[in-house]
């Protein structure tokens, strides 16, 4: 299912991001804030239990001590992705992190995979992270290659995302939750998300 984080304070920063006048420096920031502010929304429905374990406040009260349901991972996609993570990690400082290595070649715009290294948790609920959602390609493929690995558990968090790709992850991956700060007007002839952000992972690294 889509989930579009609609908030004001988000809006605004990602609207900061569009300009292409804003340095990587300012975008990186920016990419941050947006990231621990979706966080909020993406895990608002994670239930809380009691460890069994007591803990002691400072007014002399005994009370539970609680954790998630679930082992957070997070799973930024190389390399643009890896602007999302710290944001997230702020938010839930105990969350693993994976990473899954693929590029859009610029010809086919086909994901090509060269990395995957994920943790091994109990009960784990993974956070897949990348900026852009364009043809959807890249976020089918890192979902795929995750289930290979045995996870199940699964939600995709993009900043900004076109009608095609949210199409093509929500075909192959129905069960996974899609959250986006924006969804998009559509695609160029390049396969770039108009109005968009431009290339993300140039923008982040300083690669342009
Ligand atoms: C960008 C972006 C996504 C992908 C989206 O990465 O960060 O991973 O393109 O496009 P898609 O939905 O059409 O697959 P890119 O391939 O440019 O690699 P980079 O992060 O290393 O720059
Ligand atoms: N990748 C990007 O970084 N930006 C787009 O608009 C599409 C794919």
């Amino acid at each position: 299912m889509l989930h579009i984080v609609n908030h004001p304070l988000i809006t605004m920063k990602l609207n900061m991001m569009r300009d292409q006048k804003t340095s990587s420096k300012d975008f990186r920031t920016l990419l941050d804030e947006i990231s621990s502010l979706m966080t909020y929304e993406v895990f608002k429905d994670l239930k809380l239990h009691a460890t069994g374990e007591k803990l002691n406040t400072p007014t002399g009260c005994e009370i539970d001590k609680l954790r998630l349901d679930y082992n957070i991972v997070i799973v930024p996609i190389l390399r643009a992705g890896i602007g999302m993570s710290n944001g997230v990690v702020n938010m839930l400082p105990t969350a693993r992190i994976g990473h899954i290595g693929l590029y859009r070649d610029e010809k086919t715009l086909k994901p090509v995979e060269y990395f995957c290294k994920l943790p091994k948790v109990e009960n784990p609920l993974l956070l897949v992270c990348d900026p852009m959602l364009a043809t959807g390609g890249s976020a089918t493929d890192a979902i795929t290659m995750i289930k290979a690995k045995g996870y199940k558990n699964i939600r995709l968090m993009c900043l900004v995302g076109a009608p095609e790709g949210v199409k093509k992850v929500e075909e192959a991956h129905p069960d996974v939750d899609i959250y986006l700060a924006s969804l998009d007007e559509k695609l160029n002839e390049k396969g770039y998300i108009l109005p968009g952000l431009g290339d993300a992972g140039d923008r982040i690294f300083g690669t342009l």
